[in-house]
């Protein structure tokens, strides 16, 4: 079985192909980091067009470089959301043709779920793992119960985390995208210098804030003397990725002892999306992962961004199903993974 697999909800167009055994025949991601920059953030309109310009030429590269034809695929899957929906359109209809000329299956893929079941394209990790999942657009703890099934414990009452670090970079003056920027700049800073809040810690449940953090970081640097130096920045922005890491770890601990509880047999903690390329995350994430004898899976950073292999796998999960969708889907802006999951009443289609 082989799929290829289109990326386009944000401002990485994407294309891959990918077999039923979770190999990976060509991967092809272009980013829009070029275009968004002058603006600090992902301008959508901005970004439907350049999905536009490249979306067919991409997935043709895809093939080729996968060494196949078009003739050669058994199935053909799109993100169909949540995401901006110029975009999520762009690689929705390009699917839909592809579906339509080459008659194969079409099947519109929760970019989401992309991120979920990466895992096992890559470590073939088995149901049901306890998923951090964290990037521009969402914060959530799930668990992955099966192909489509998830059940969310926890999500973000307001921004989501990688949002909080591209808006820190951005107050910063450290560029675009924010969340490596930090990243680099908190290697040279002292992370202990701002005292600065570990959002929801102690609280219950599982869910995530970020936006008071946000405030937090704006008021520190209003608060230093003017020029504000290199050192300066280094180290808010190390103090800024200490109080995200500690206040993430903090949901996940309380995350870990609903799924050992409801689920004994089960032994994996999974992280993914842009913000699971994080060190630091992955540092402490990895001290809780042995505390509580679970074993952590991180997909390798290329494949925790956006690509469309994961979407290709996504498909290929599917299919393997046998779910398909039918050529008059719709393109879906909010589409959560656990649909009877609380609505978080700030999040928006973060939720
Ligand atoms: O999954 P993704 O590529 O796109 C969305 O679906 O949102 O995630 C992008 C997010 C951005 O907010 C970016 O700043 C963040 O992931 N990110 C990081 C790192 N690399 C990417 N955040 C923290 N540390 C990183 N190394
Ligand atoms: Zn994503």
């Amino acid at each position: 079985m082989i799929v290829l697999g289109l990326e386009s909800s944000c401002d990485e167009t994407a294309a891959a192909v990918v077999t039923a055994d979770g190999k990976i025949l060509s991967n092809v991601v272009l980013s829009q980091i070029e275009e968004h920059a002058p603006f600090g953030g992902v301008v959508p309109e901005i970004a439907a067009r350049a999905h536009v310009t490249q979306m067919d030429k991409l997935a043709r590269q895809a093939v080729e470089e996968a060494g196949i034809s078009f003739q050669d695929l058994d199935g053909v899957a799109a993100t169909a959301g949540p995401g901006l929906i110029g975009g999520v359109l762009v690689g929705l209809m390009t699917a839909k043709s592809i579906s339509a000329v080459c008659d194969i299956p079409l099947i519109g893929v929760n970019h989401l779920e992309g991120h979920a079941l990466t895992v096992r394209m890559t470590d073939n990790v088995a149901f049901p793992y306890l998923l951090l999942l964290v990037s521009g657009g969402h914060s959530q703890i799930l668990v992955v119960e099966g192909v489509g099934q998830f059940r969310r414990l926890g999500t973000t009452i307001d921004d989501a985390v990688g949002e909080a670090f591209d808006k820190t970079a951005k107050m910063l003056g450290l560029g675009f995208p924010g969340g490596p920027a930090v990243e680099k700049a908190s290697k040279e800073g002292n992370a202990d210098r701002f005292d600065l809040p570990r959002p929801m810690k102690g609280k219950p449940g599982c869910d995530f804030s970020f936006s008071g953090l946000k405030t937090a970081v704006r008021h520190s640097l209003e608060s230093l003397p003017e020029p504000v130096s290199d050192q300066d920045k280094a180290d808010l922005a190390a103090s800024f990725q200490k109080a995200a890491t500690e206040a993430l770890i903090s949901r996940v601990q309380q995350a870990v002892k609903i799924f050992k509880a409801d689920y004994p047999d089960a032994d994996t903690l999974v992280v993914a999306g842009g913000v699971a390329a994080n060190q630091a995350l992955r540092h402490k994430l990895n001290e809780l992962a042995d505390k509580h004898q679970l074993k952590l899976t991180v997909p390798p950073p290329a494949l925790c961004t956006d690509n469309g292999a994961m979407i290709a796998w996504a498909g290929v999960e599917h299919l393997k199903l046998g779910q398909t969708s039918p050529l008059d889907l719709a393109a879906r802006a909010r589409w959560p993974l656990d649909p009877d999951a609380e609505p978080a009443p700030f999040a928006g289609h973060k939720a």
